[in-house]
C-alpha cells in the first residue's frame, strides 16, 4: 500500500504521525520533532482535523478531495445548455 504523506514540506506520512502517536506523543510533540505544519503550512488544518483535540483519524474527506462527479464514467463534463 502507498504511504499517505500529509506534509510534503518535511515529508511526513500518515505512518509517522500514526507511529509517533502510538507511541504516546501528542500532535504538538510530533509538530515539534518533525516541522509537520511549520513549512508553508497546508498540511496545519489536515492534520489538526485528524489528530488534534477534536480530530477524527477515519474521516476520509481529508485524504481525498471532495469533487462531485457524475459517476458517467466518461470524465467530460456535459455542456447541455
Ligand atoms: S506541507 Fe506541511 S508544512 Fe508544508
Amino acid at each position: 500500500m502507498a504511504e499517505i504523506t500529509i506534509c510534503y514540506c518535511f515529508n511526513v506520512t500518515k505512518a509517522d504521525i500514526e507511529k509517533r502517536l502510538a507511541e504516546g506523543k501528542s500532535l504538538d510533540e510530533i509538530r515539534a520533532d518533525t516541522g509537520l505544519g511549520w513549512g508553508c503550512g497546508g498540511c496545519a488544518r489536515m492534520a489538526e482535523k485528524l489528530w488534534g483535540e477534536n480530530g477524527d483519524p477515519n474521516d476520509p474527506s481529508f485524504y481525498f478531495n471532495a469533487v462531485e462527479t457524475d459517476n458517467s464514467g466518461t470524465g467530460v463534463e456535459s455542456d447541455a445548455d
